[in-house]
């Protein structure tokens, strides 16, 4: 499965079997969130049989079942902490998709239990994913058109294009979609309006679009 195929496959799942990551999958996954660490500078954290998160009257009133395991998105307080998470986050999403793992970004409905991830001083706990294998795959979202996310003209490139169509399947917050993307020439930018969370969606809509586009094409403003 390629990243494409990941972000195509991917949905929030929220109802999870009783089947807790193997210590090989956990590993696996472990190495790419060392490498998100390394690269963003952040101290994310892979919690393993934690049920307490997701067993409080929150996580139940957000429809969650079965969830032992979750990544912590953990990082040192700044401006763009939200953002990173968000970008680096999903990176760990697709890795964990193609691993044939199921996901859900949680920012509100879990509850939070220090003692099982270290948060470090000067360092937040932005929100948390949790993770395990599905007991559904979850269902497309439902999308705002094109045009309302984008902005588009008759000359645009076809890797724009791409971008924009894998940026459309990013999770966002309450599936707000609060985002507008633009293009000068090779620069794109990637702006969001009001809403919560906004930052996180940014940076996960950021790391979609640079997938369908790819990299080498353009540079962000
Ligand atoms: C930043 C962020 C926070 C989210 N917080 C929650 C949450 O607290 N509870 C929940 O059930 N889903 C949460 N979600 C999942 C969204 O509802 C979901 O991504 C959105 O409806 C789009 O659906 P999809 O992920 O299946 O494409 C969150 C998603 C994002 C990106």
């Amino acid at each position: 499965m390629n990243l494409i195929e990941a972000i195509e496959q991917r949905h929030s799942v929220r109802s999870y079997l009783l089947q807790p990551l193997d210590d090989e999958t956990a590993e696996q996954l472990n190495e790419v969130i060392r490498e998100c660490n390394e690269e963003g500078g952040l101290h994310i954290q892979l919690v393993r049989n934690d049920p307490s998160a997701f067993s409080s009257g929150l996580a139940k009133y957000g429809q969650f079942s079965n969830v032992t395991d979750y990544i912590a998105l953990i990082g040192k307080k700044s401006s763009d902490l939200e953002e990173k998470a968000g970008y680096y986050g999903e990176k760990i999403v697709l890795a964990a998709q193609r691993l044939g793992l199921n996901t859900c970004w949680v920012a509100l409905t879990f509850r939070k239990n220090p003692d099982a991830y270290t948060v470090s001083a000067g360092e937040k706990l932005v929100m948390v994913i949790a993770v395990g294998h599905g007991a559904v795959q979850g269902v497309p979202h439902k999308s705002k058109e094109a045009e309302k996310l984008a902005e588009l003209k008759a000359d645009d490139p076809e890797w724009y294009l791409r971008g924009i169509a894998c940026a459309i399947k990013a999770p966002t917050a309450m599936n707000q979609q609060k985002f507008r993307i633009s293009r000068k020439g090779n620069t794109v930018s990637i702006r969001s309006g009001l809403g919560i969370h906004t930052k996180t969606d940014t940076g996960i809509v950021r790391y979609h679009f640079e997938i369908g586009a790819g990299k080498e094409n353009f540079e962000w403003e």
